[in-house]
């Protein structure tokens, strides 16, 4: 729970929300990417290891091997000063769309982009190499300028996300959960994320399990409180099959007030597969 009296002097968080924080009060224009990538990135933890060799597994066996059509597009939702879902998704990919709300995230991708990714040399090049344990991201000699070639950056509101050609695969990490205190805005980030994929795409959802919020520099940040069956409920009749990992906090917490994460790793229903209920 937010205590109201913090809210009127942290500049993320708008006064007078009573801990329920909608996304919309929030001054996004707070988030310090700088530091919340220093936090975050810089050393690759344990828990992001185990999280990225899932993903890796799911989409290669989804996809390598497959003869995707030409224009084949992802999308990450939320991505932040993150940039390891984009990375994933990247040997299958001829585009991958960096969806994102807040203008200091933004800024920070397109410098990034820019001098073609120097948190290449800090922080991505340790997720690389994770990835390409797998065939499929060995292949690719030149990373980092191909990241380069294929990203788009936008500014955008996931709760408006809507699309006339929807994506082939996508992933959204740390968002649903972690932009608002409403599980309904909870709930519609989800929808509109899996709104927005193709039948029969492969995506990774993740997310921290029972956050109570968090700080980047001065800023607090909400979060809604879901467990598993929450995340689970989400997927009802969409997918055509769902898998939820739950990643233990270990012994060196990413901060306070978390149980862990949670990462899903699903395949959007197509015409032909029975949903699951
Ligand atoms: C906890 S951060 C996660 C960042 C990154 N995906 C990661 O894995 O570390 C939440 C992200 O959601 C973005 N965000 C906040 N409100 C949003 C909205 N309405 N639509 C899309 N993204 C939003 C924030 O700017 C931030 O980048």
């Amino acid at each position: 729970m937010v205590d109201p009296q913090m809210c009127d002097i942290i500049p993320g968080m708008a006064p007078g929300s009573g801990g329920k924080v909608h996304n919309d009060e929030v001054d996004w224009g707070h988030f310090d990417a700088d530091e919340y990538y220093r936090h975050n990135y810089l050393k690759l933890r344990a828990d992001d290891e185990e999280i990225l060799g899932f993903v890796r597994d799911h989409f290669a066996s989804l996809l390598d091997g497959r003869d995707l059509p030409a224009g084949y597009r992802g999308i990450d939702v939320g991505t932040g000063p993150n940039l390891y879902p984009a990375l994933s998704m990247l040997p299958f990919c001829d585009n991958v769309t960096l969806f994102e709300h807040a203008e200091p995230n933004i800024s920070w991708l397109q410098d990034q982009k820019r001098n073609t990714w120097p948190s290449w040399s800090t922080a991505w090049h340790q997720f690389w190499d994770v990835l390409r344990a797998q065939q499929a991201y060995a292949r690719i000699t030149d990373p980092r300028s191909v990241l380069a070639k294929r990203v788009e950056i936008h500014q955008g509101n996931v709760y408006e996300l809507k699309t006339l050609a929807p994506f082939n695969v996508g992933t959204m990490f740390f968002v649903a959960e972690s932009i608002t205190g409403q599980e309904s805005e909870f709930r519609s980030a989800m929808d509109h994320f899996l709104d927005v994929l193709a039948p029969g795409a492969p995506f990774a959802i993740a997310l921290m399990e029972h956050s109570t919020g968090y700080h980047v520099a001065d800023s607090h940040f909400p979060a809604t409180d879901i467990d598993e069956g929450a995340v689970s409920s989400c997927f009802r009749n969409r997918v055509s099959s769902i898998s939820i990992k739950h990643i233990d906090v270990g012994a060196r917490p990413l901060r306070d007030g978390y149980t862990g994460m949670l990462i899903a790793l699903g395949q959007m229903r197509d015409g032909e597969d029975r949903a699951l209920t």
